[in-house]
């Protein structure tokens, strides 16, 4: 299907990328090749020379990626995307695009945090400089640029703090200083916000996130508005070698034609658990983009369709109540990653974003008693009632150790 701006995110989410196959597959079949023959020496070189269209390799392209690749492009209104090993991938591949020795990045300070490790430590290596901001704060990122900026990368909402940036005012900014706004959109996916159409030139995603949505694959994506971009974009992700296998590509493609309808269960849920949460005594603070007690809640409900699966609290008790309530869910899994249809809670200083380091989490606002929660599509009072017995097991560890709830 070619890409039709009319049709909403429920029906592209299914109709996607499914292009034209010999047979006419309703689903796009798996290419589980690495490589494809030439007619002949002058064809094979005709490829090579980009004089004739075709598939010669598959980490230079495949058609089952392609079609993936095809579909991310279209929810997200971007002129074409590249299907990665992993969001890291995706990211590394981005940043490595368009950053030389010298050249700056501005990113916010509330990112996944091996986005802030991968700029601190490899790209510092070869000589780009990162300063990380509060993107929240419009003004700091204005103060933050320099001639020498060509990446302002915006996490929004950011990774573990749901703290939202403005990402219209970001593209304005990137603008004025002829930088690259790159955003990574894994916390939302295309069907609740949409960055390029708000100005930013590149998107990121972990596919393994919400797009894939069933924990069973590794992957990431680049998504860039112009040709330019993307036939760039391309180059360097064959040099750098990340791509996504065929089965992988498949699987995400099946996990996107859900995507609308998993996201609309994902939101409705999440807000109902922040309230809920919002409203328990053992509960110190809950950010949730989509109630009106966050503090960004104006500026997230301007750019995006809903709060998203994605809930931050702290209990009373802190880091030991968090402890207490991580080890005793049930229902909900106590591991790392999110998006997926199984609710997880995961603490976000000893785990996602232990490599940060302490100054870097405090400078980002992830406190050590911080918990993060992807809330899964099981029946809403299922995962309440497991909350509830897990905060009470939190409450009687705070009690035991003398502390208040
Ligand atoms: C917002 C965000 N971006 C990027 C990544 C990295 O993705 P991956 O684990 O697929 O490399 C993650 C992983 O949790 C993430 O949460």
């Amino acid at each position: 299907m070619t890409h039709q701006e009319d049709l909403h995110p429920d029906t592209m989410s299914v109709h996607a990328g499914v292009g034209e196959f010999e047979h006419r597959p309703v689903v796009p079949p798996i290419h589980q090749t690495s490589t494809f023959g030439f007619d002949n020496v002058d064809q094979g070189a005709a490829l090579f020379a980009g004089k004739e269209q075709g598939y010669i390799y598959s980490r230079m392209g495949n058609p089952t990626v392609g079609a993936l690749e095809g579909a991310i492009a279209e929810l997200e209104g971007g002129h074409g995307a590249l299907a990665c090993g992993s969001g890291m991938a995706a990211i590394h591949t981005a940043f490595a695009a368009f950053l030389d020795a010298g050249d700056h990045v501005v990113c916010s300070e509330a990112v996944y945090g091996p986005t802030c490790t991968l700029l601190e430590t490899q790209f510092a290596r070869y000589g780009v400089q990162a300063t990380f901001v509060d993107t929240s704060d419009v003004g700091a990122v204005q103060r933050a640029m320099r001639p020498e900026t060509k990446v302002l990368f915006v996490e929004s909402p950011g990774n573990p703090t749901l703290v939202v940036s403005d990402l219209a005012a970001m593209a304005a900014i990137a603008q004025e200083w002829e930088a690259r706004l790159i955003v990574d959109n894994t916390f939302m996916s295309p069907v609740l916000q949409q960055p390029l159409a708000l100005g930013a030139h590149v998107v990121v995603h972990s596919l393994t996130k919400f797009l894939n949505g069933h924990a069973d694959v590794v992957g990431g994506a680049i998504v860039a508005k112009t040709q330019e971009d993307h036939v760039h974009l391309r180059k360097v992700l064959n040099h750098l070698g990340g791509v996504l296998p065929p089965l992988e590509s498949f699987l995400v493609h099946r996990g996107i034609k859900t995507l609308a309808l998993r996201m609309e269960r994902h939101a409705a849920s999440a807000i109902e658990v922040a309230r809920h949460l919002e409203g328990h005594e053992a509960v110190a603070w809950v950010r949730y983009p989509g109630l009106p007690s966050h503090p960004q809640h104006e500026v997230h409900m301007k750019q995006s369709r809903s709060g998203g699966g994605m809930v931050a609290f702290e209990l009373c008790g802190g880091v030991e109540a968090g402890k207490a309530m991580m080890n005793a869910v049930k229902l909900c899994g106590l591991a790392v990653s999110l998006g997926g249809v199984e609710t997880l809670i995961q603490h976000p200083a000893s785990m996602t974003h232990a490599s940060m380091g302490p100054e870097a989490r405090a400078r980002a606002g992830i406190s050590d008693g911080l918990v993060r929660l992807s809330v899964g599509i099981e029946h809403l009072d299922d995962i309440l009632t497991d909350l509830d017995q897990a905060l009470g097991a939190a409450q009687r560890a705070s009690e035991g150790a003398g502390l208040t709830a």
